[in-house]
């Protein structure tokens, strides 16, 4: 009798869900997938994907069923892609921008990467003009700062002894962002916050238990609860400096005393939150200002410590790049602390390339609302229908042969006559608004690092993790000696 009815409930629940999603199965039909079952669709492609297999499990789907198709997984249409004809088409389109990122939603609320579509075209204005010119020489001017201060703890380990160098560099980088987002140092609260909230994401990314946030809220109540914790720490710091900013805005204006609190400490650039703070924009509410100081800071700390970590490590491990990128430094020196940095276009090329074999974020996501319409000279012109969720690979999008020779070669010159593409930083209207920031950012790290020290190629090599972003299982093995 159970058994019964567990098959009729099973056969009425595949029935409804095969009429639901017909519209949506005919408009793909020129797609190649996996095995798609009544009910569950392709679970079997999800359940052994965890963040050590990835890059080979993503690679043998790739290689079956070609650089853009279809996974169905119950209800939900992925579309798992590496193909530039298309990413192009959707990244550059003007409509398509949602990004449908569920699964950071507790914490980055309605900042940029969440807000609706019509909101972020504002926001995005907002958050590029911590960017300009005028504030990018006092953004540098602030790296080099933190470069300098990291060198005597790099002396303390140049012994020649193999370490984790993500150890030190991580913090160094967490303080210098959450500078220039919030305008002050993290105190050790907030910082600890932040790392181990960034670890928990990390934790949670690819496990079953978090897919959705159903299945989070049930089953990891004590995750949950620390998580909604570490959030609460981090946006009450937020808070207590939007309203010392607001006391301060008082006295500017009306020379009227608020609650006396301590002053803010005197700053040379414009950091993210007094923008937002001075846009006067009445719709910007306290939780939206906070919601874009926790995007930058993701995006900001995760993403340049990977970026650099993974320089470091290229750079180690080939001595002719090693030793080009210091002889160019040494051209380009104006006093013992600074350098041009503009001028150094060989170690762009080495950032470039590391960008290119290891993109920091690996998947963009995009959630369409409404119908794509795309042409393609492979699988045909068609339609992408609303509802779909599309996966840009960028890691296996810049390993394609036909378009980067010798592809999982280290080889920054490919990149010095502007002939090569760099992806990582996405493309169209929602690329990164940091990137050139981020090159100036990993170049005031790089060049004392790489002129005080000899990177030398020991420990384990790189294994690559998909942990939210990327990184490796085994760490950032390294030794460094002090040159003469
Ligand atoms: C190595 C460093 C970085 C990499 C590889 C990187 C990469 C990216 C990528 C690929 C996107 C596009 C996402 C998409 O299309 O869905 C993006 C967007 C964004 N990035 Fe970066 N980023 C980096 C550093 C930074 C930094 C330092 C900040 C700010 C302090 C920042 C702020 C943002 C913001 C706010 C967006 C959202 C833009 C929008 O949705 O309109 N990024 N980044």
């Amino acid at each position: 009798m159970i058994l019964t009815t567990t098959f009729l409930c099973f056969c009425l629940a595949s029935a409804f869900n095969y009429f639901r999603t017909r519209r949506q199965r005919l408009l793909i039909k020129n797609l190649k997938g996996p095995i798609t079952w009544p009910l569950m669709g392709s679970i079997q492609k999800l359940l052994f994907l965890n963040p050590k297999n990835f890059f080979k499990q993503s690679k043998d789907y790739l290689t079956k069923f070609g650089l853009f198709s279809r996974c169905w997984i119950f209800h939900r249409l992925f579309i798992p892609v590496a193909d530039l004809e298309l990413t192009r088409q959707l990244l550059e389109n003007e409509t398509s921008l949602e990004t449908g990122c569920e699964l950071m939603k507790d914490w980055l609320k309605d900042g940029i990467l969440m807000c609706q579509q019509d909101k972020w075209q504002h926001r995005h204005g907002l958050i590029s003009r911590l960017f300009i010119n005028e504030n990018m020489e006092r953004l540098t001017d602030l790296c080099r700062q933190e470069a300098e201060a990291l060198l005597p703890k790099l002396s303390e380990r140049a012994d020649e002894e193999v370490f984790d160098i993500r150890e030190i560099i991580s913090p160094s980088i967490l303080n210098l962002i959450v500078r220039v987002t919030c305008g002050v140092s993290p105190s050790d609260n907030y910082a600890k916050a932040l790392n181990d909230l960034t670890e928990l994401y990390r934790k949670r990314f690819l496990s079953l238990q978090s897919a959705n946030r159903f299945n989070y809220w049930l089953s990891c109540p004590f995750m949950r609860r620390r998580q909604n914790k570490l959030i609460k720490i981090l946006n009450q710091e937020h808070k207590d400096l939007i309203s010392r900013h607001r006391q301060e805005q008082l006295k500017k204006v009306n020379g009227l005393e608020g609650n006396p609190s301590e002053p803010l400490p005197q700053i040379w650039h414009e950091s993210l939150l007094r923008i937002l703070l001075e846009s006067q924009d009445p719709q910007l509410t306290d939780e939206e200002i906070c919601a874009e100081l926790n995007t930058c800071n993701y995006f900001g700390y995760m993403l340049c410590s990977a970026a650099l970590c993974f320089a470091l490590v290229s750079i180690a491990r080939n001595p002719t790049v090693q030793q080009g990128s210091q002889e160019e430094l040494q051209k380009c020196k104006i006093d013992h602390k600074k350098w041009q940095l503009e001028k150094l276009s060989y170690l762009e090329a080495v950032l470039q390339e590391t960008l290119r074999l290891y993109p920091p974020q690996v998947i963009l996501q995009r959630q369409l609302k409404e119908d794509f319409p795309y042409t393609h000279s492979v699988v045909g012109d068609a339609v992408l229908p609303h509802g779909a969720e599309i996966y840009v690979n960028l890691h296996e999008m810049q390993r394609i042969e036909n378009r980067y020779p010798t592809p999982n070669n280290f080889q920054p010159d490919r990149f010095l006559n502007n002939s090569t593409e760099l992806l990582s930083f996405g493309m169209g209207p929602r690329s990164c608004p940091a990137k050139k920031f981020t090159f100036n950012l990993l170049k005031a790290f790089l060049a004392p690092l790489v002129t005080n020290f000899e990177l030398l190629p020991y420990g384990n090599e790189l294994r690559l993790s998909l942990r939210l972003v990327l990184g490796s299982s085994n760490g950032f093995q390294l030794a460094l000696k002090e040159r003469k």
